[in-house]
C-alpha cells in the first residue's frame, strides 16, 4: 500500500498496519517549506517509524515524475492501493507562488496517477480532493443569518448538505482550487478513460488531533492551539457566521477503508462531517472557551478570504447508498476535546 503522509496520511498509514498492510510512505516534509517549522510532520513521520515496523518511509518529491516511477516499479502490483494526500493545502500559501502550488498539487498528482496505471493498474487510487472545487459557487445558495450562523431555510434542496453535482465551473476557486480542480478531473479520467479504480473525496474540513495546525491551515487544530495558548486568532469577515463541517481523520479513513474494499471506477465523493458535525467559527470559539475554561483572544477583520464558503455542509447520502456501513462517528465537541487533551503538553511548552 502506498500513502502520502500528513494528517490523513498518518492516519492511514496507522490503519492499514493495523489491518496487516505493509505501508510505504511518501512524504518529502514539504508542509514546512510553506508553512515554518512548526508546522513540520516529522513528528508522525518519526513515529510511524519507530512503531510500525511494516512501515517504510520515502524522503521523495511527488514533483520527480521519475523517483516516483522508480518506488511504484519497486512496489509493482504488490502495491494494492494508493492513498493520495500530499498536496500544498493553502488558499493564501497559492497565492504567494502559484508554479510551486500547481506544480506539486496537479503535476505531482498526474506523475502519481502515470506511475500507478504503469505499475499497479488494477489498484484502487484514492485522492484526497477537496471542496474548493466548487470555487465559491455554494455562496450563491440562500442562506439566512441567524444569531451564531449562516444556514439554509430548512426546505430547501440542500438543507441536509451539498452532493457532487454542484457545478464546478465558473466560480473563483482561488489558485489553490484551481490547482486541487485540475488533480481531481486528472483523477476522474484515469477512472473513465482507463478503467482504473479511482475515487475522488472532496473534503471538507479534515481534522483531528495529528494535525500540525497553522494559522494558514488545519482550522479547528490551529483555533484550539490559539485557545490553549492563548495567542491572537484572527477572524476572517462573514462576522464569524461562516460554516465549515468537520470529519475526524478517523472517520475520514474509514470511508477511505470502505471505497478499497469495494472500489468502481471514477468515483466522486463529497465527504465531511455532513449535519453531524459542523460549526460557525463564532460556536467553534464558544466550543474552545468552554473546553480551556477561559476566553480566547480573538480580533476580527472585515474582508473574508478570497474564494472562502459562507456555508459547506456536505451532503453523506450519496456515499453511504454506495457504502451504507460507514457514518462519521466524532462530533465536533469530542473532536475539539481530543484535539485539546492529545496536544496539551506540546502546545503549552510552546506557548509565548
Ligand atoms: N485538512 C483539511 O482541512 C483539508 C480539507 C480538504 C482537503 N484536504 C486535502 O487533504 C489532503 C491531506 O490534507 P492534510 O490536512 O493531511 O494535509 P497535510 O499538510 O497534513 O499533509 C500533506 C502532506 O503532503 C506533504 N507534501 C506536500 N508537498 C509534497 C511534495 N511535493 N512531495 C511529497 N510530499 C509533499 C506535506 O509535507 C504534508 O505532510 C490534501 O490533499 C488536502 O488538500 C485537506
Amino acid at each position: 500500500m502506498a500513502l502520502l503522509m500528513g494528517l490523513i496520511g498518518s492516519e492511514s498509514a496507522r490503519h492499514f498496519h493495523d489491518q496487516g498492510y505493509d505501508v510505504w510512505g511518501i512524504d518529502n516534509d514539504m508542509r514546512s517549506f510553506y508553512f515554518g517549522p512548526d508546522a513540520s510532520n516529522t513528528w508522525l513521520r518519526d513515529a510511524l517509524v519507530k512503531n510500525m515496523p511494516r512501515y517504510r518511509h520515502f524522503d521523495t518529491d511527488i514533483r520527480s515524475a521519475d523517483e516516483i516511477d522508480a518506488i511504484f516499479a519497486r512496489g509493482g502490483t504488490r502495491i494494492s492501493a494508493v492513498i493520495h494526500a500530499a498536496a500544498q493545502p493553502s488558499h493564501d500559501w497559492a497565492a504567494t507562488q502559484p508554479g510551486t502550488d500547481f506544480s506539486v498539487n496537479a503535476n505531482g498528482t498526474l506523475n502519481l496517477l502515470q506511475a500507478a496505471h504503469r505499475h499497479t493498474p488494477a489498484a484502487p487510487f484514492v485522492f484526497v480532493s477537496t471542496n474548493k472545487v466548487y470555487g465559491d459557487r455554494p455562496n450563491s445558495l440562500p442562506l439566512i443569518e441567524l444569531d451564531q450562523r449562516f444556514d439554509l431555510p430548512p426546505e430547501h434542496p440542500c438543507h441536509a448538505g451539498i452532493d457532487a453535482d454542484m457545478s464546478i465551473d465558473q466560480s473563483m476557486h482561488s489558485l489553490f482550487g484551481v490547482s486541487k480542480t485540475a488533480a481531481d478531473l486528472l483523477v476522474q479520467e484515469f477512472g473513465r478513460f482507463y478503467g482504473m479504480f479511482t475515487a475522488c473525496f472532496r473534503g471538507g474540513c479534515l481534522t483531528g488531533p495529528n494535525h500540525a495546525g497553522v494559522r494558514l491551515h488545519g482550522f479547528l487544530a490551529y483555533l484550539m492551539k490559539c485557545a490553549l495558548t492563548g495567542s491572537l486568532y484572527t477572524v476572517y469577515g462573514y462576522k464569524g457566521k461562516q460554516v465549515r463541517d468537520n470529519i475526524h481523520s478517523r472517520d475520514f479513513v474509514l470511508a477511505v477503508d470502505a471505497f478499497v474494499r469495494s472500489p468502481k471506477p471514477a468515483a466522486v465523493y463529497n465527504i465531511g462531517g455532513g449535519r453531524f458535525s459542523n460549526c460557525s467559527i463564532l460556536e467553534a470559539i464558544a466550543i474552545c472557551e468552554e473546553i480551556t475554561g477561559r476566553p480566547m483572544n480573538c480580533n476580527y477583520q472585515e474582508r473574508h478570504r478570497a474564494g472562502d464558503h459562507k456555508w459547506w455542509i456536505t451532503d453523506l447520502g450519496p456515499f453511504q447508498a454506495d457504502f451504507p456501513n460507514w457514518s462519521p462517528r466524532h462530533g465536533l465537541k469530542d473532536i475539539l476535546e481530543e484535539i485539546f487533551h492529545c496536544n496539551f503538553g506540546r502546545w503549552k511548552a510552546e506557548a509565548p
